[in-house]
């Protein structure tokens, strides 16, 4: 039977979850796939990427610290990866040429009115972060018609490039943590990597209400600081980034295979108690 070839890769590379995803999705469709994670040092990325293809590799999920580079190496790009300015995920053309495309904002989107019933028409939304992760949600966020996107970072300067960068897509502003307005908004999304150092960026208490949706793009066995702290001050909702991360894949892998994966399943591989 064919064994179609993909694969994950990045660096670290070893707790990725997208092969348990992928085939997932595969059993789903009733075909064997092939799904590897690929450790690639910092310069041998594009010399990777070519050997896989060489090897009949299909498509490929480009992770940290590889996305930008992958925009970069692209032939093509769709508006997603465009405006994101990263790829997450490569297909190869019939010449071998690399296709980029960005599914991040797409499953972030996903999961919020799919899989979360939120509508973003008219909303209030207020990012934390102006770095990657920001970029590469905006568009689709945009896409939306929210009443406005506040983009709000530590460096103020890469939240005003951002907002002047996305100006043309939608009604979009940029301050410091402290500049924040001091008001309830509908959807607080953390974009940035403080997690990772155990913090919340310092920003005022008021900025959440009852109705307010928290959504913080990293996710990770335990709750996530910003996750306590959000629930803590009674966010109407606390949500981490588990449901992008298999949204993201099954937009990934329509991509590939042409063929749309049901999700639900997988929430319950991944998180085996909700
Ligand atoms: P990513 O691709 O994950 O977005 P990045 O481009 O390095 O990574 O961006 C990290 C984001 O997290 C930035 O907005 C960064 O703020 P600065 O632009 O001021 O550096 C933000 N960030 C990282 N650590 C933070 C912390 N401890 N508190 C607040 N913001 C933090």
């Amino acid at each position: 039977m064919v064994n179609y070839k993909y694969a994950v890769i990045g660096n670290p590379i070893k707790h990725s979850k997208s092969p348990l995803i992928h085939q997932a999705f595969a059993q789903q469709e009733k075909v064997n796939i092939d799904y590897q994670r690929i450790l690639a040092s910092e310069d041998k990325f594009t010399q990777s990427v070519i050997e896989f293809a060489n090897r009949g590799g299909l498509g490929l999920n480009v992770t940290v610290p590889f996305k930008i580079v992958a925009y970069q190496q692209c032939q093509q790009l769709n508006e997603y990866a465009q405006a994101a300015g990263a790829v997450n995920t490569i297909s190869f053309d019939s010449d071998m040429s690399w296709i980029g495309a960005n599914t991040d904002g797409i499953g972030l989107l996903t999961d919020l009115k799919n899989n979360q019933h939120q509508d973003l028409y008219n909303k209030n939304i207020l990012i934390l972060g102006a770095g990657g992760a920001t970029r590469g949600i905006l568009l689709p966020l945009l896409q939306e018609n929210p009443i406005q996107i506040l983009i709000a970072n530590r460096t103020v300067a890469k939240a005003d490039a951002l907002a002047e960068a996305f100006s043309s897509a939608g009604t979009i502003n940029s301050c410091g943590f402290e500049e924040i307005d001091t008001q309830a908004f509908d959807l607080v999304i953390n974009a940035t990597s403080a997690s990772l150092d155990h913090d919340v960026p310092p920003v005022p208490d008021n900025i959440i209400g009852a109705e307010t949706i928290c959504y913080d793009l990293a996710y990770s066995d335990q709750p996530t600081v910003f996750i306590n702290w959000s629930k803590k001050l009674n966010a109407k909702k606390s949500i981490d980034g588990i449901g992008m991360l298999i949204e993201q894949a099954a937009e990934s892998y329509y991509i590939w295979r042409g063929f749309r994966p049901d999700t639900k399943p997988v929430f319950n591989l991944l998180r085996p108690a909700n």
